[in-house]
């Protein structure tokens, strides 16, 4: 049985991942801080799969932890989720941003290297696009700009890891996740946001329990069919499946490849599309656009189709659906 490190493995995606990958047979070593996650995922996990899982509490900047752990395990391959993911907060705290998500890396990096380990997925993300002005965005997109340190760490990260793997006989992935929606089917794992949540559908699912007035939909004005912004959004399941198509695959090297369904929805599109599927009323209001917001993205994805046979399944409404779901779980 392969056993795999997930670093960051109770995150939200990282969550996901766990119980596809021990689905499909892999074993499964979690290492986190709980920096922003809790421990109950890791139950959660097990209550899901029937299995047991190794975890391990640490902070990937720790070159003799992590040099300890990879001793300890015969690890095979390596997810790199643990990172810290606000756009906002980076522009706040930009060295905290850099010093995890850039120079854990390289720790990371460094150990494996130390371990001959070579196979590695990276959790990366559309916004190495920046504002792209057409659609869909390939792999051949060049990276554009993107003004918060967060977007910066994330086209770094890739660079040092396309070098990276010119000097040593890597084989590593880049997934460049779109926007991951939804939760698992059971209502059992989710996104556990701190605060008031930035994303689109934490806020509507918060809003629509009565745990926010209302949603502010950030501006109406944008070149689209309805003038709200278009994003292509994925169900964290589909999403989960296609690191477990990546670690099987063998692309040597450095690849990235995107990984959403193809199709863009507008944000008066998701608010419409949740409260046909759930029956639930939405109270919302037009503000102005939110600083540093980009009018449209969603992604070709054939590529990702191409090398690791991977295609998203699920549809907005089960996304939505899903979300709900656990959204309700959590208030119990
Ligand atoms: P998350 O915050 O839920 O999960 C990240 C996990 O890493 C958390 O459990 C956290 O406790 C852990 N962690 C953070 N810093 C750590 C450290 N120094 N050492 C050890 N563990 C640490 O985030 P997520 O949504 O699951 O995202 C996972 C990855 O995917 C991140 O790299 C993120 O940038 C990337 N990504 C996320 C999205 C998204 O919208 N969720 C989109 C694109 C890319
Ligand atoms: C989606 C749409 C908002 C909240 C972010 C990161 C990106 C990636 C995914 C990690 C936008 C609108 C939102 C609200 C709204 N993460 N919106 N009211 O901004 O596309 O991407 O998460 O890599 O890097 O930037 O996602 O969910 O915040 O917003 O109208 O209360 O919903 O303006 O059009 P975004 P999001």
């Amino acid at each position: 049985m392969k056993k795999i490190l997930l670093t960051g493995g109770l995150g939200y995606i990282g969550s996901h991942v766990a119980v596809e990958l021990i689905d499909k047979g892999f074993e499964v070593i979690i290492l986190d801080d709980l920096s922003n996650s809790e421990l109950f995922v890791l139950d959660r996990i097990k209550e899901i799969t029937g299995k047991d899982i190794i975890f391990e509490k640490g902070d990937i900047r720790d070159y003799d932890f992590l040099y300890h752990l990879l001793s300890r395990y015969n690890i095979e391959g390596v997810i790199h989720f643990a990172a810290k993911k606000a756009v906002g907060e980076s522009v706040q705290k930009p060295l905290l941003y850099y010093d995890i998500n850039v120079s854990g890396l390289i720790c990371l990096l460094k150990a494996l290297g130390d371990h001959s380990i070579k196979k590695l997925i990276f959790s990366s993300s559309c916004t190495v696009y920046g504002s792209p002005d057409s659609f869909p965005v390939t792999e051949q997109t060049p990276f554009g700009d993107t003004p918060s340190p967060y977007g910066k760490t994330k086209q770094m990260c890739e660079q040092i890891l396309e070098d990276a793997s010119l000097i040593a006989d890597y084989d590593i992935v880049s997934l460049r996740y779109f926007n991951p929606v939804g939760a698992h089917p059971t209502g059992k794992i989710g996104e556990l946001p701190k605060g008031v949540p930035n994303n689109l559908v934490p806020f509507i699912t918060q809003t629509a329990a009565g745990l926010r007035d209302e949603l502010s939909i950030f501006g109406s004005d944008y070149n689209t069919p309805d003038g709200t912004a278009i994003r292509d959004y994925i169900h964290v399941v589909d999403l989960a499946r296609a690191h477990v198509r990546a670690l099987e695959a063998n692309l040597g090297k450095y690849v990235a490849l995107n990984v959403g369904t193809g199709k863009g929805h507008s944000v008066l599109e998701v608010v419409k599309t949740f409260q046909e599927v759930t029956g639930v009323n939405l109270p919302f209001k037009i503000v102005d656009r939110r600083e540093g917001d980009i009018p449209e993205i969603f992604g070709d994805t054939n590529f990702a189709n191409h090398k690791i046979g991977w295609k998203a399944e699920k549809g907005l409404a089960e996304m939505l659906k899903d979300a709900w779901r656990w959204q309700k779980s959590l208030l119990k």
